[in-house]
């Protein structure tokens, strides 16, 4: 049977909590510059909404990390598929990751970012399937606590499909 979307989150409802978190940041570091790294492809458009939801000066980077290939779940291997330009040693540094789910992502990348010796190392995730917690993360800034479903729009992907809905969609097959 064929995957629809079906909205679960609307853009409204994601712009109202993106600016909420960009003001908690801001109110959090009053001095820059923030270092958000974006983890590519799915944090590309939680980046952009939340990096202009902050006030403080904020550098932007990305780094590619895969862990899943073309399944639902994850395949447990890590890999760095893009690294930073730049050194984070002694900056503020926060991780902007699309959804958390096993942990598994982000556990390995808060360790290999310590080892830079950043002056502090936060994450801000957009969602947080926390059901499905394999490696625990502490994370500062969370978006939205969801069920364990599968979503995508807003960056997120299935096979790469879907990234560009505005709003969270929830795949099934009815
Ligand atoms: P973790 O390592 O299991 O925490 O996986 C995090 C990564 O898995 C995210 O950055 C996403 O790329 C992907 N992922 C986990 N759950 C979903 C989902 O429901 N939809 C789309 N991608 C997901
Ligand atoms: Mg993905």
């Amino acid at each position: 049977m064929a995957l629809r979307p079906h909205v679960f989150l609307t853009s409204e409802q994601i712009q109202k909590r993106v600016q909420e978190m960009g003001r908690q940041i801001s109110e959090d570091y009053p001095e820059g510059p923030i270092y958000l790294i974006a983890i590519l492809k799915g944090a590309f458009i939680f980046m952009s909404d939340l990096s202009r939801a902050i006030t403080t000066p904020v550098r932007i980077e990305f780094m590619g990390i895969s862990s899943y290939g073309q399944n639902k779940s994850t395949s447990g291997q890590v890999k760095v598929t893009k690294d930073l330009d730049v050194s984070v040693e002694g900056r503020h540094v926060i991780v902007v990751e699309d959804i958390l789910d096993s942990g598994v992502t982000l556990s390995y990348l808060i360790n290999l970012l310590q080892q830079r010796k950043p002056k502090s190392l936060k994450i801000a995730t957009l969602l947080d399937k926390p059901d499905r917690r394999m490696r625990p993360v502490t994370v500062a800034y969370t978006g939205f606590k969801i069920p364990d479903e599968f979503v995508v729009g807003y960056g997120l992907d299935y096979a790469e499909d879907y990234r560009n809905l505005s709003d969270i969609c929830v795949l099934s097959d009815d």
